[in-house]
């Protein structure tokens, strides 16, 4: 029998201390939601997600069984962040290996905060021809946004704080908790 691990109220990272945000099963049942959401639009279409490495690797794998029919899954390496601030440069760590031409491509974002990091990546990826592009995150801050696209799957719109916890980190540390932390 699996035994349920109980949700700590607050967590350290390094020397900061966050506090639960988005419980464990919120985040499933949002998970759950999404794919069902995706299977509308892309149950015939053997879609590819592509995942935006390191902070989606969560995200990636529970979205695509939630999504559930078939569909193929890459990934790319991207990072923009150092700490708890944009850097403002994004850099391709690992590029694009999958062929995406004619493909319908789901990018996977745990989290848009100014947005450059996908608006950025974008023309890359049209370059390449896909039969459609669409974005999921699991995250949206509506306030830091910068950069106009259009953003087709959210799970939470949250405030201006930085968070931690379900593949996203501060200085590589909270990516594993099961919920989403915030910042106290
Ligand atoms: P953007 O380019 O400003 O949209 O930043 C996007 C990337 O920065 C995300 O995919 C995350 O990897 C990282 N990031 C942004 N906000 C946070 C946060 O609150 N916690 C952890 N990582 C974040
Ligand atoms: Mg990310």
């Amino acid at each position: 029998m699996l035994l349920k691990m109980r949700e700590p109220n607050t967590v350290k990272a390094h020397d900061l201390t966050f506090e639960l945000m988005i419980s464990e099963q919120e985040v499933q049942d949002k998970v759950a939601e999404m794919g069902k959401l995706l299977c509308e639009r892309y149950q015939d279409k053997n879609p590819l997600f592509l995942g935006v490495l390191n902070g989606s690797f969560i995200f990636t794998a529970d979205l695509t069984r939630a999504f559930g029919e078939k569909c193929e899954v890459s990934f790319i390496k991207l990072s923009s962040y150092s700490g708890l601030e944009s850097t403002g440069e994004v850099a391709t760590l690992i590029g694009l290996t999958t062929e995406v031409e004619d493909r319908h491509v789901i990018i996977v974002e745990d989290i848009i905060d100014t947005g450059k990091t996908m608006h950025d990546f974008l023309p890359t990826l049209e370059k390449m021809k896909p039969a459609s592009v669409a974005f999921a995150t699991f995250l949206l801050k509506p306030d830091a946004i910068k950069y106009d696209f259009t953003i087709d799957y959210i799970g939470f719109e949250i405030p201006n704080k930085f968070v931690i916890g379900y593949g996203m980190d501060y200085n590589e540390q909270g990516r594993n908790l099961r919920g989403i932390y915030q910042l106290k």
